[in-house]
């Protein structure tokens, strides 16, 4: 029965078959036009999708501050530079000051990038910096003397504010008009830059090439001298002025670049390329303790558009938080310690700024802040770094909450100096030994592996390297 009814079947099927081939054989130049078709379609459709994808490989790391500032960024870039292929400062300017130890020796640096050390990485200094020709200059004898050939990786973007004398000018007779509300600023011209660039009047490194330069210059110099007449304030400007045209001269003969063409052929030509933040988050001039900030934005949106880098091409953002807490300049500071604790973390750590020597206010670590500066940075990575200062304490405090205005909060407020702002403590355990030779995770001390899952739980975002010590080699990687 069943072989009856399945040999029609077949029958049937062969007949259709051979009409099928049949009709193929006379349309056999439609079929095979319709194949190529086909296949140039598929072929064009890989291609494309291929090209989107290699569009968005994200290719753009970031290490920066998340406290205010001086978190060892300088030593962490360092470290991590010979992974990348181009280091990029976005913004900031020699208010900065990134310490690096090379051949032995401490290093500086105000302006350059932390990569300068590594012969095979290219520097960028990019367009949302405000670059001081005159301690640029300095700079790169500093750097020579270590016989690095700056010319060859050192890279500015025609499009980056410069620094004039007046702006320092302006810097100091601002800070004195304002007496005891005063910033606290490193006195390096740094605002007023920032306000000729959002004011339109400033100056670019790729002026300098233009014939024009000396007419701007005139013209803004006597702006701003009006404005110091106005505030009353008198300074020796033609002093500073000379060695500022020197080293203009100097500057002239870099390699001034199209910054934001310059990195999106290498991002274009799959190299790494890493952003190196200046200060921190919490002196962000949108999301900082507003008006004691600096006048960028220092968090990871910063990156884009102080080098011209699309969102999408950033991957990870490393955040630097010191395991404690420090400031220098005045400004709200919910953890700082005001005893004789704060005096020892001081003394440990060398707490005095690298850019003007103030001694550095201290406290212990701030979570309520670190969570809003992972937030608004998305931080993917943490590096705790100057855990090694911490080996002294026999018990270590963390500020998890705050209280404003008798009311408990786990938010950075809106106007944080105007509030009272009280810490609530969590005490932990030291672990009271010394860290400085250990090279893995597994001879942690017991109670710092504590004090760090604390930290990871509360953030929601992993401590993955530790540094317990300044030296290149004082870097614990954590699973
Ligand atoms: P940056 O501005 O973020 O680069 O930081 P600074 O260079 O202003 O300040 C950090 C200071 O801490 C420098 O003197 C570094 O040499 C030092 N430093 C960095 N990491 C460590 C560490 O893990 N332990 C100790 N003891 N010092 C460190
Ligand atoms: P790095 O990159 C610490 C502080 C100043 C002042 C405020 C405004 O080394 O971490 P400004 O000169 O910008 O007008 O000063 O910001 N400040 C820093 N504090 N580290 C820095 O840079 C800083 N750069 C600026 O002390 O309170
Ligand atoms: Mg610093």
């Amino acid at each position: 029965m069943i072989k009856n009814s399945v040999l029609p079947g077949i029958a049937q099927i062969t007949m259709k078959l051979s009409v099928i081939i049949r009709a193929i054989r006379g349309n056999i130049y439609f079929i095979a036009v319709l194949f190529i078709f086909l296949f140039c379609s598929l072929s064009l459709f890989l291609r494309s999708s291929r090209t989107i994808q290699s569009n968005t490989i994200s290719m753009v790391d970031v290490i920066l501050g998340l406290q205010w500032g001086d978190e060892g960024k300088g030593k962490i870039v360092d470290y991590f530079a010979p992974k990348y292929d181009v280091i990029a400062r976005f913004q900031g300017g020699p208010n900065a000051g990134h310490t690096l130890y090379v051949q032995n020796k401490k290093v500086v640096l105000h302006q350059i990038p932390s990569g300068i050390f590594h012969e095979k990485n290219i520097n960028l200094i990019g367009n949302g910096v405000v670059l001081d020709p005159v301690i640029l200059r300095r700079e790169c004898e500093s750097v020579a003397s270590f016989g690095i050939d700056y010319r060859k990786n050192l890279f500015i973007s025609e499009r980056t504010h410069i620094i004039l004398p007046t702006h320092r000018a302006l810097d100091k007779a601002s800070e004195l008009s304002k007496g005891s509300d005063k910033i606290g600023s490193t006195l390096k011209g740094i605002s007023p830059a920032y306000m000729d660039k959002t004011g339109r009047n400033g100056i670019r490194v790729g002026d300098l090439l233009d014939k024009s330069f000396t007419t701007q210059y005139i013209r803004l110099r006597l702006k701003h001298q009006r404005l110091l007449d106005s505030l009353n304030f008198h300074e020796d400007i033609l002093s500073w002025e000379e060695e500022f045209l020197d080293s203009v001269d100097f500057l002239r003969q870099f390699n001034i670049v199209n910054g934001e063409y310059f990195i999106n052929d290498k991002i274009r030509d799959g190299k790494k390329v890493l952003a190196e933040g200046a200060q921190g988050s919490m002196l962000d001039v949108d999301f900082g303790t507003f008006p004691f900030v600096t006048s960028s934005n220092t968090i990871s949106a910063g990156v884009c558009t102080g080098l011209g880098i699309a969102p999408q091409k950033i991957r990870e953002v490393m955040g630097v938080t010191k395991a404690y807490c420090t400031r220098v300049g005045s400004g709200p500071f919910p953890s700082e310690l005001h005893d004789g604790t704060g005096e020892e973390l001081r003394k440990i750590g060398n707490e005095f700024g690298a850019t003007t020597g103030r001694p550095r206010r201290c406290g212990w670590m701030d979570l309520v802040s670190l969570k809003f500066a992972c937030m608004i940075n998305g931080v993917t990575k943490l590096i705790m770094t100057k855990a090694d200062v911490l080996d002294a304490f026999q018990e270590l405090k963390l500020c998890g909450e705050y209280i404003v205005d008798n009311k408990k909060t786990t938010q950075v407020p809106f106007q944080m100096n105007k509030v009272s702002i009280e810490p609530v403590w969590q005490t932990f355990k030291g672990w009271n030994k010394d860290i400085t030779t250990i090279k893995d995770q597994e001879s942690l001390p017991v109670e710092m592996k504590e004090y760090v899952q604390h930290i990871n739980e509360y953030l929601g975002v992993g401590i993955k390297y530790i540094s317990n010590g300044p030296g290149r080699d004082q870097l614990i990687e954590i699973d």
